[in-house]
């Protein structure tokens, strides 16, 4: 390790250090979520069970809340509910990646970890580039540089970064989110038999119509996948209008899903499809663990948007992460669920088999708290449903449709609203609710609503609204934190 690389990460640690107390008293951290100690965190990066451990690295900037030359952070865990802040793992300490250890991957090879990331030059001093390098560890907690791997081909931009990596038999591919030279978003397919020397093989998706794009201007961190028999391009294209309900951040996280032939560049795919609703998710990585399960973990933040608006920049920490989700087909879709593993951060069970509500407000006894899990099935609803979180938050469903509202995080006097349609109705809504975060999983997952809600600390009350009659059962747990 060089000494700017030990400087940087000792200058990192004393900032953890220097405002440990003050981040420690933000009611607004949360209990059961991955955070940063300090400063920003934004995207996973080589999500992995290696050798038994999971292994979940972020991109951090420990100096600042907002973005910059990042570092990747290190937690681990053995069953994805108690997780250990490990020592920095990689530091912009390089000639290749000094404005920036930007995101990547992870794979195994020959009982060695392997990250594949982007080393960022952001054209300060020099011009601008983005290149895949590679960092190799033995013990999974202290990583060597191994420099550059690709620079970016002809016909791209400067924006050119988040290897994703696999294997399909004996070859390697890494997909990489680019920019085409009339700014298209892209997907570049690269093969490897080594994990050396790699072939540029070409585009495998991305925006096609004239500068700019049908489908963006960017594409980033892309993640390519198997998935109920189905393969997936899971991508953040940015630049998407919104469209009625659909796109309504900045930037978007969605996927395609169809017939894929990495190696000829072939895939016939359906449209692209929002794999959140709410108002922070972005950047998500997956990988398959030691029991065949595809998990995803989200960056809860989206690029550009309210970033300096949340009220955690005072205590010197921005950003968190989702809660790890498994993926399954459902012959349509894509559905999310809650790993089963969080079950074990349950108390006991607080259940109310049948309520009843008929144009009236009302809560529940027991049903509140802001670290909790909650359950509700519906048996009949028949105008309006509305669930109101903490005088901040609501939940309402009518008309089919969903909806998500909160006070806009930059005007305060307004309400902002994220929205679904419910073709085939509600059937149930499943809750996470962590201090100043939310998670919705509607209907078995098939939608998901991810959110940052920063109501008065205290607030603990829950309030139940029906028009006309709704009955439903509920369950609520406490939930423990992950220390
Ligand atoms: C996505 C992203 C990536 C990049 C990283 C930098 O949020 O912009 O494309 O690698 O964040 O932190």
């Amino acid at each position: 390790m060089s000494e700017r690389d030990l400087e940087l990460k000792s200058l990192a640690e004393q900032e953890i250090e220097k405002h440990k107390e003050t981040v420690a008293t933000d009611p607004y951290r949360l209990n059961y979520h991955h955070m940063p100690p300090v400063g920003l965190m934004n995207d996973p990066n080589g999500l992995i069970q290696w050798r038994g451990v999971y292994h979940l690295f972020y991109q951090w900037m420990p100096f600042d809340t907002t973005h910059g030359a990042k570092f990747w952070g290190h937690y681990t865990s053995e069953n994805l509910v108690n997780w250990k802040h490990e020592k920095i793992a990689l530091a912009p300490s390089d000639t290749f990646d000094r404005d920036g250890v930007y995101s990547g991957s992870a794979i195994s090879h020959e009982g060695r970890l392997y990250l594949f990331y982007t080393g960022n030059l952001d054209g300060k001093n020099g011009p601008e580039q983005e290149n895949q390098c590679l960092a190799v560890s033995e013990d999974g907690v202290t990583f060597e540089k191994k420099g550059v791997l690709i620079e970016t081909p002809e016909g791209y931009t400067a924006h050119f970064r988040d290897p994703k990596v696999w294997k399909q038999g004996d070859i390697w591919y890494m997909v990489v989110g680019a920019q085409s030279e009339d700014h298209q978003g892209k997907a570049v397919m690269f093969s490897s038999h080594d994990l050396h020397n790699w072939e540029h093989l070409g585009t495998i998706a991305g925006s096609k119509e004239g500068r700019n794009g049908e489908l963006g201007f960017m594409w980033e961190c892309p993640d390519i996948f198997e998935l109920g028999g189905k393969d997936i391009l899971m991508v953040c294209p940015q630049g998407l209008e919104s469209d009625g309900m659909n796109y309504a951040n900045t930037y978007q996280s969605g996927y395609f899903a169809g017939e894929m032939n990495e190696h000829n560049l072939q895939f016939n795919h359906s449209e692209f499809r929002e794999l959140d609703r709410g108002f922070e998710f972005y950047a998500p990585q997956t990988t398959v663990d030691e029991k065949g399960r595809r998990i995803l973990f989200g960056w809860m933040g989206v690029p550009e948007q309210y970033e300096q608006e949340h009220p955690t920049i005072e205590k010197h920490w921005v950003h968190c992460m989702t809660i790890p989700r498994e993926l399954t087909w459902n012959g349509e879709k894509i559905t999310q669920t809650p790993v089963e593993e969080l079950s074990a951060m349950r108390g006991p069970v607080l259940l109310h088999s049948s309520v009843t509500i008929e144009n009236d407000q009302k809560a529940i006894r027991g049903i509140q708290g802001r670290s909790i899990e909650l359950n509700i099935e519906i048996d009949q609803l028949n105008e309006m449903f509305a669930i109101e979180l903490f005088q901040y938050a609501s939940l309402s469903y009518k008309d089919r449709i969903l909806t998500l509202s909160r006070p806009h995080l930059e005007e305060r006097s307004k309400t902002e609203f994220r929205r679904v349609g419910l073709g085939e109705g509600l059937r149930n809504i499943r809750l996470f609710i962590d201090r100043s975060s939310l998670e919705v999983f509607v209907n078995d997952g098939e939608e998901v609503f991810t959110s940052r809600i920063f109501p008065q600390p205290e607030e603990e009350h829950i309030l139940f609204t029906s028009l006309g009659s709704t009955t439903f059962s509920i369950e609520k747990w406490d939930l423990n934190g992950y220390q």
